[in-house]
C-alpha cells in the first residue's frame, strides 16, 4: 500500500505519526512510505533517517495526499487539508469528531474513509490508542506540579521528595485510573507523601497492592477530600467518567482551605477538568492564581514533549497499521473487532453512534461496508 505521513499543521503540534523504525517495519512489508519534509523534524528525527528506514521524503503536503491510499496521522485534518483528501482514501489519526460538527461535515463530503485512534477499543473496552498518551500526561503533571512548587515558580518552595530531617511534601492525586497511576508512581518514586483516591473500591485495592508504601488509598468522597486538602502541596486531577464532564471534586470554596502556594494540576481538563476553577491552558502561558493556589491546566499536555509523545504513540499505532496496510482496511477491520470501532465515517455516511447522536445525523451499519 501507499502510505503517506504529512507534517502535522495544527498549531503547537509537534507529534508525527510514523518515526523511522515504523517506516522500516512497513517497508519491510512491502509498502511504500512517503513522509514530507521535515514531518519528524520537531520530534526528533531527520528526513535523513527516515531515508536511512526505506521511505521516501516528498517535499509538500499537497504531495502526500495525491499519492496516498492511506494517510497516517497524529490530529485531525484542519482546514487547509479538507480539500487534498480524496474519495476512498484511508485517514488513520484522531478526530473526536462528537466535539466538532464542521470537521464531521467535511469528512462526509469528502467519502473518505476515517478511522479514529480514540474509538479503536479492546474487548476489555480500554482504549489502546489513548492510553499512551494519559502515561505521558501524568508522568509530567508530576514533573509540572514539582516545578511550580518552587518559588520562583510562585508555589511553595518545597522540595516534592524533602532531605533527611525535613518531611517530603504531599501530593493527592484525585482518580486512579492510567494517569492517576502513573502520576503516583512518579511522586512516589520522588519521595512525596502520596494519597490516591478514586470510587472503584476494586482499583484501590489494586493500586494497594501494587504502589510503594510512600502511597495510600482513600475512597474518593467530599468529606475525605476536605479533610485532605488543607495539608496537602500538589494536587492532581485525573478522574474520568468515560463520555461525560468530568465532576468537580475540588470546588472554589475549597480553595480557601489550601496553603497558600499549592499547586493544581488539573489533567482532566480536556473533560471539563475535576476542579471546579480550571479553565483551560497553553503551555505558553500554563498557569494562572486563583486565592493564592497556581492552577496548571494545559489540555495537551504530551505536547511539550514531542519526542516521548511521539514514539509512544506510534508504539500503539504502528501494529493497526500494519494491518491496514497489509490486508485492506476492510479485511482489517473485519478481522480485528478492535480496529472495526475504530471507523467513525465510511464513504460519506457515519457509522460511529457516538458521533451521529452528537450532531442528530444517521447512522448507517459499519457491516455493509465490509
Ligand atoms: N491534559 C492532557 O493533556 C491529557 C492527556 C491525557 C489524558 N487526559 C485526561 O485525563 C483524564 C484521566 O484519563 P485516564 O486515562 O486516567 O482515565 P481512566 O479512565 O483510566 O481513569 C479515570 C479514573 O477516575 C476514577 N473516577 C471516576 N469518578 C471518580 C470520582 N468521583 N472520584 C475519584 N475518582 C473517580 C475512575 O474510577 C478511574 O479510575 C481524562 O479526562 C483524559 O481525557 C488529559
Amino acid at each position: 500500500m501507499v502510505i503517506g505521513v504529512p507534517s502535522e499543521i495544527k498549531n503547537n503540534e509537534n507529534r508525527v505519526a510514523v518515526t523511522p523504525a515504523g517506516v522500516k517495519e512497513l517497508c519491510k512489508h512491502g509498502h511504500d512510505v512517503y513522509i514530507q519534509h521535515d514531518a519528524g523534524f520537531d520530534s526528533g528525527f531527520l528526513d535523513d533517517e527516515y531515508i536511512f528506514a526505506g521511505g521516501q521524503i516528498l517535499s509538500s503536503i499537497e504531495e502526500i495526499y495525491a499519492i496516498a491510499e492511506m494517510i497516517v496521522k497524529v490530529k485531525e485534518p484542519i482546514e487547509l487539508e479538507y480539500k487534498l483528501i480524496k474519495e476512498d482514501q484511508l485517514l488513520f489519526t484522531y478526530f473526536h469528531f462528537a466535539s466538532y460538527r464542521p470537521l464531521t461535515e467535511a469528512m462526509l463530503e469528502t467519502k473518505a474513509i476515517c478511522l479514529a485512534y480514540e474509538t479503536v477499543e479492546k474487548a476489555d473496552r480500554s482504549l489502546p490508542l489513548l492510553i499512551p498518551m494519559s502515561e505521558v500526561a501524568g508522568r509530567m503533571a508530576v514533573q509540572e506540579g514539582a516545578k511550580y512548587l518552587e518559588k520562583p515558580m510562585l508555589g511553595r518552595g518545597i522540595l516534592l521528595g524533602g532531605v533527611p530531617g525535613v518531611n517530603p511534601a504531599k501530593v493527592l492525586v484525585l482518580g486512579g485510573g492510567i494517569v492517576g497511576t502513573q502520576s503516583a508512581k512518579m511522586a512516589a518514586g520522588l519521595g512525596a507523601d502520596v494519597t490516591i483516591i478514586d470510587v472503584s473500591l476494586p482499583r484501590l485495592r489494586y493500586l494497594s497492592d501494587i504502589m510503594p508504601a510512600n502511597v495510600s488509598t482513600l475512597m474518593s468522597n467530599e468529606y475525605n477530600i476536605r479533610e485532605l486538602i488543607p495539608h496537602q502541596d500538589l494536587i492532581i486531577g485525573a478522574v474520568l467518567i468515560p463520555g461525560a464532564k468530568a465532576p468537580h471534586l475540588i470546588t472554589k470554596d475549597m480553595l480557601k482551605e489550601m496553603k497558600p502556594g499549592t499547586v493544581l494540576v488539573d489533567v482532566a481538563v480536556d473533560q471539563g477538568g475535576c476542579i471546579e476553577t480550571c479553565k483551560p491552558t497553553t503551555h505558553e502561558d500554563p498557569i494562572y492564581i486563583i486565592d493564592e493556589v497556581i492552577h496548571y491546566c494545559v489540555a495537551n499536555m504530551p505536547g511539550a514533549v514531542p519526542y516521548t509523545s511521539t514514539v509512544a504513540l506510534t508504539n500503539a499505532t504502528l501494529p493497526y497499521a500494519l494491518q491496514l496496510a497489509s490486508k485492506g482496511w476492510q479485511k482489517a477491520c473485519k478481522e480485528n473487532e478492535e480496529l472495526k470501532l475504530g471507523l467513525n465515517i465510511v464513504k460519506g455516511e457515519i457509522v460511529y453512534e457516538a458521533v451521529g447522536s452528537a450532531f442528530d445525523l444517521p447512522i448507517s451499519d459499519v457491516d455493509k461496508f465490509l
